[in-house]
């Protein structure tokens, strides 16, 4: 058996070979060992089928991680009543931050328009097999492979019958024939062509084929006094299982634990109109919040004054001051793991003004500074109540590592994310980060610098390595 050494890789692999360990829970050479078993089953998919695969090689090159692309739906319309709500459905998937391109049936297109769709898809709609502009270059061979889903909504007894024979005589057809994607199909019709047995057969040809369906459902149908069998299922609940499709449910890998998040500067007061402040936005801490969410932890974060939605799940308190940072950080306590993002002032004045401060023409107002309190040292060192886990944040403009170093052994916590925040990086406010995550084990300090990513993709990396920790700890 060929042997491997890992230090012998391009920098590039050796990185995206470390965040999939990380992502995993596994050490780089279990992964390595996982990649090989996977590569060499004889039904192995190719690598672009991998949605995480690519992300740090993607970031090196320049372009944004595989995994914040957008995925992509055809839908396709066919020709029903129920072809009205398909417009509703290009609304739900989009809302789903799915990316959509419609394809009407020649009958969809009595029900609804063209123009609708491409409003509301904010894109071209595809009506034609023999379409000049888009055959040009194979366009229905691309609406087949260039996307992760296919949705036919409303699935009608006509087009399955097509599909489970393999006609492929419109745009349609032709698409689903050529597509080597997962197909869901929503279909609708009258209760009597549901049941009769040549959609039977159809309908059980399509499931062996592969096809996955959702409903129809019971209920009332377009025609009057009719009921039974046959409804389309309603826009969210197709959308729903699109997302569920294309998004498996996360493995939950800090279910149980709790986890404390600072976020954003703070305000310090000067008099009741001015305060000291900095220009941190906030957007690392919150989506570190999200990604420990997302990763089944009770998520509790303490936010300066910023202007984002709060990460859904997560228990936010606000807070303007450090010292109301450090008020809100010591009732949260005790939790498993404390992630201390926020930008907190260092100093604030020594007497807030009770009313706004006046120009007096003479003297310029004596503004004596005085130190915050330090929440980072003050968790990391206390004696009861300190988490399992502190990790600090450490943004300079010089000598990064060496101040980083320095700062985990005076402030006492466990790591240290440390990132460049001068102006030229564009980092603070921005969206993506360059960080490098240094980690203490007594006196030894291992630094591990990863790529630049979205700062969604620093978030999930720093999730992944802190339940890898505690996976570690308790096997
Ligand atoms: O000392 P400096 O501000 O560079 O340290 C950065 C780290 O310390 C960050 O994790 C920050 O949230 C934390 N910190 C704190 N309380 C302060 C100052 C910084 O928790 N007063």
């Amino acid at each position: 058996m060929a042997s491997l050494t890992i230090r012998k890789l391009d920098d590039a692999i050796r990185d995206e070979l470390r965040l999939r360990a990380a992502r995993n829970g596994r050490s780089v050479e279990d992964e390595v060992r996982v990649i090989l078993r996977e590569a060499a089953r004889p039904d192995a998919l190719p690598k672009a089928d991998f949605p995480h695969e690519n992300s740090i090689l993607a970031a090196k090159s320049g372009q944004r991680p595989k995994s914040d692309i957008t995925q992509r739906v055809t839908l396709i319309i066919g020709g029903g009543i129920a072809a009205y709500k398909a417009l509703d459905l290009i609304r739900r998937l989009k809302e789903r931050n799915l990316h959509v391109r419609v394809v009407l049936t020649r009958a969809a297109q009595q029900f609804v328009t063209p123009l609708a769709a491409s409003a509301l898809s904010n894109e071209r709609a595809y009506t034609d097999l023999f379409d000049p502009q888009s055959e040009f270059d194979a366009g229905h061979i691309r609406l087949a492979r260039e996307c992760d889903l296919i949705v036919v909504a409303p699935a009608t007894a006509d087009l399955m019958a097509k599909m489970a024979n393999g006609h492929a005589d419109d745009l349609a057809t032709a698409i689903l024939l050529a597509s080597d994607k997962t197909i869901l199909l929503a279909p609708a019709m009258n209760p009597l062509m549901w049941n009769n047995a040549a959609t039977r057969r159809n309908v059980a040809q399509l499931q062996r084929d592969g096809v996955v369906m959702i409903g129809p459902n019971a209920g009332e149908m377009a025609e009057r006094n009719e009921a039974g069998t046959g409804r389309m299922a309603e826009p969210t609940e197709i959308a729903e299982a699109a997302e569920a499709f294309l998004r498996p449910p996360q493995a939950q890998p800090l279910a149980g634990k709790r986890v404390l998040i600072t976020a954003g500067p703070t305000h310090e007061p000067i008099d009741p109109v001015r305060y000291i402040a900095n220009r941190s936005s906030g957007k690392q801490g919150f989506a570190i919040a999200a990604a420990a969410r997302a990763a089944g932890a009770e998520v509790i974060l303490v936010s300066g004054p910023v202007d984002l939605d709060e990460p859904h799940g997560v228990i936010v308190k606000h807070v303007e001051s450090a010292r109301d940072m450090l008020a809100a950080v010591e009732a949260a306590l005790p939790v498993d793991i404390a992630i201390f993002a926020a930008a907190v002032a260092d100093w604030r004045v020594v007497s807030e003004g009770a009313q706004k401060l006046k120009k007096t023409g003479a003297a310029l107002p004596p503004l004596q500074l005085t130190e915050n309190p330090d929440i980072l040292a003050t968790i990391s060192k206390s004696k009861d109540n300190r988490p399992a886990l502190v990790i600090g944040f450490a943004a300079e403009t010089e000598h990064l590592i060496d101040n980083a170093k320095a700062k985990i052994l005076r402030k006492g916590c466990d790591w240290i994310v440390a990132n460049d925040v001068s102006p030229s990086t564009g980092i603070m406010g921005g969206d993506d980060n360059t960080v490098h995550l240094l980690t203490r084990r007594d006196s030894e300090i291992d630094v591990d610098s990863w790529p630049a990513m979205s700062k969604d993709g620093v978030a999930t990396a720093l999730v992944a390595r802190i339940a890898e920790q505690f996976k570690k700890a308790n096997p």
